[in-house]
């Protein structure tokens, strides 16, 4: 018997690990909401159907022998024929009436260009004529209560953009750049993943989206729009030194020096994001120091080649000069 409740209760396992910030019944926009509103009809209709169906099935099996009235001719039409066609066509005439949901909402008050890299999310902030102002990667800080229209595009193979609690998923296909209007309601942190299969690191391909307060936001646009804050220790001015003569800048950026590689994230605010390696491991010297080290052990297969025959002091001075870029 308890083995019996055991296993009626494990469906309901995947949803609790659903929670947290990365939960599609847990919406905080108006477009997740619809989602998951379809996904509740669907599931306790499903299991109204499922649990019926059943019962007659156990009737028709240990039921009286002799005359069944299940074998009626209504039950057979009505249940067989008229039944599902009622209920399919008003499920699809709910999905085409709240479709209009999921589709693009007026002119934007925020657009952001998001493109999938094997393996992390190079974003960037567009000003109204479509020009970047700023450019980071992996989070993205929008306000909450406006449209914010996410363009997606890929770099390379297909990536998928899912934040369960903002909206459905949407594939980054070559040559077919999409674009997903989201207006959150509730501020907080929601976590997306990739969702299309990309390559060996698709797995750690993550990144977190936070909506924040009006204000909030503007302070942190403004921060973000600034150049790289210029190393005033010794060791800051080393770790500079050696990002430049060490092949770093052939890669990646940092605003307001000469380093400008545009083939890796953007570094110029680096020391203010809460994840490295897109959600990988917590952002700090430490972490950073390994990274630079050896990144391809950390997350084998990325296109960062590993930096493990820096000497140990220039390699701290490094991952300084990284962490003091907020
Ligand atoms: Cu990118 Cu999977």
């Amino acid at each position: 018997m308890r083995r019996a409740r055991t296993l009626l209760l494990l469906p309901l396992v995947p949803l609790a690990g659903c929670r947290g910030a990365q939960h599609a019944l847990d919406p905080v926009s108006g477009e997740a909401a619809f989602i998951s509103n379809l996904s509740w009809l669907l599931y306790g209709g499903a299991t109204l159907i499922f649990v019926t169906v059943m019962a007659l099935a156990a009737y028709a099996i240990f039921g009286p022998r002799g005359h069944n009235p299940l074998a009626h001719r209504g039950l057979i039409i009505g249940g067989g024929i008229v039944f599902p066609v009622v209920t399919l066509t008003a499920l699809m005439i709910y999905a085409f009436v709240g479709a209009p949901n999921l589709l693009l909402r007026g002119e934007p008050e925020l657009r952001i260009e998001v493109t999938g890299e094997q393996f992390w999310w190079r974003v960037r902030y567009l000003d109204a004529q479509g020009k970047a102002q700023f450019e980071t990667a992996n989070e993205i800080v929008i306000p909450e209560g406006i449209t914010v229209a996410f363009h997606l595009r890929t770099a390379d193979v297909i990536h998928s953009f899912w934040v369960p609690n903002l909206h459905g998923k949407l594939d980054m296909i070559p040559g077919h750049p999409k674009t997903m209007h989201v207006h959150a309601e509730r501020t907080g942190q929601y976590r997306g993943q990739c969702a299309e299969y990309c390559g060996t690191q698709h797995a750690k391909m993550a990144f977190v989206v936070e909506v924040v307060a009006a204000d909030v936001f503007e302070q942190w646009r403004r921060a973000q729009s600034n150049e790289a804050r210029a190393p005033d220790t010794p060791l800051l001015q080393r770790g500079r030194e050696v990002f430049l003569t060490s092949g770093c800048a052939t890669c990646h950026t940092v605003r307001g020096t000469s380093m400008n590689g545009t083939l890796g994230p953007d570094l110029t605010h680096v020391g203010s994001r809460r994840t490295i390696g897109a959600g990988l491991l917590p952002n700090g010297i430490g972490a950073l120091g390994g990274w630079i080290a050896d990144s391809q052990a950390l997350k084998p297969g990325n296109r960062m080649p590993a930096f493990n025959s820096l000497p140990a002091a220039d390699l701290h001075a490094v991952a300084a000069y990284m962490a003091s870029l907020e």
